[in-house]
């Protein structure tokens, strides 16, 4: 005769540290990490919550960590009517989460071959890889010139973003490696702003290289990791091909790399 199992925490279970609200339709949080999980800055994991059926409520997550940090940081979307993340947005520090801890993704350092200048090209919520890059050594060890680029319909969006670069000069760990190699470009399409417009129009008409005083893009110097909607990495992968830059993989190391933020309705 078997015996009934005794109550388990949740499978891969772990706990909320830290929350913070940064607009009503975006979050960010931090969890404890598994003393297992190894990662490599700008990997994504599957993270949720249990179901009502019993059954594990997953979604595909990028770490917004760096590889180095004790704990695991995640940017989150506020779906009103989202599976998960009704009901992720109301997490409180102590909460369990459920993370499996199998990291996977295009946008980490392998998957470029060297180059000078490190483009990272984001919009929305697909900042989040790059809060974990822009705080990872390599980052600043393999690039003399680190340009990031994050567009929000409004200045509010920004706000994760702009608090984390600006962390970055202070930081014990990283602040010297970074010193003058970052270069912040945040622009805002729908609010007013000092610097305005889409990325791939400001990449187009010029205006981003002006303004920074660089060269246009080229496949000798130039490497760019994108993040963002769909429709948001099919136009600038079309942008950077164009300066001559060439897809590529963690199999087949090339000039550029991309990875949804998000799934879109119906794709
Ligand atoms: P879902 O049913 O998953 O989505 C409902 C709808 O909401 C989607 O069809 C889409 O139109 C919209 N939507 C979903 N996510 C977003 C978003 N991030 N921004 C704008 N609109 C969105 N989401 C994050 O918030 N942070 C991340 O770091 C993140 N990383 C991801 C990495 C990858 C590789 C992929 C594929 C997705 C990632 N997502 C991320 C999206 C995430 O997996 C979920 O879709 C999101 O948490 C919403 O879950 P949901 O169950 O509430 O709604
Ligand atoms: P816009 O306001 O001109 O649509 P969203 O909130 O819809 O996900 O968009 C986030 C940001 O990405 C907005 O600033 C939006 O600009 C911009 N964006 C949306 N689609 C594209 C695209 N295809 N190319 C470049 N930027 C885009």
């Amino acid at each position: 005769m078997t015996q009934a199992a005794p109550k388990a925490h949740l499978p891969d279970a772990q706990t909320v540290t830290a929350v913070r609200h940064w607009t009503d339709r975006l979050f960010s949080f931090r969890v404890t990490r598994p003393q297992s999980l190894r990662f490599r800055s700008g990997e994504f994991v599957m993270i949720g919550l249990m179901g009502d059926t019993g059954k594990p409520l997953l979604r595909a997550y990028s770490i917004a960590s760096p590889a180095w940090d004790e704990e695991l940081e995640f940017y989150s979307i506020k779906v009103p009517d989202g599976p998960l993340t009704s009901r992720l947005q109301h997490i409180k520090v102590g909460d369990e989460i459920i993370l499996r801890p199998k990291p996977v993704g295009t946008l980490v350092h392998d998957a470029l071959l060297p180059g000078k200048r490190i483009w990272f090209l984001s919009t929305g919520t697909g900042f989040a890889p790059f809060a974990s890059l822009l705080r990872e050594p390599e980052t600043y060890e393999k690039y003399d010139q680190v340009i990031m680029m994050h567009t929000c319909r409004e200045v509010a969006e920004l706000d994760y973003g702009r608090t984390l670069v600006e962390s970055l000069k202070d930081d014990p760990l990283i602040g010297e490696m970074v010193g003058d190699k970052l270069k912040y470009y945040p622009t805002t399409t729908r609010e007013a702003f000092h610097h305005m417009g889409r990325v791939t129009d400001n990449l187009s008409s010029g205006k981003v290289f002006a303004d920074l005083g660089l060269p246009p893009m080229d496949p000798v110097h130039d490497r760019a990791m994108v993040c963002g909607s769909l429709a948001f990495n099919v136009d600038v992968k079309v942008i950077l091909e164009a300066f001559g830059l060439v897809e590529g993989a963690n199999s087949d190391p090339r000039q550029f790399v991309i990875e949804k933020a998000f799934v879109g309705d119906g794709i």
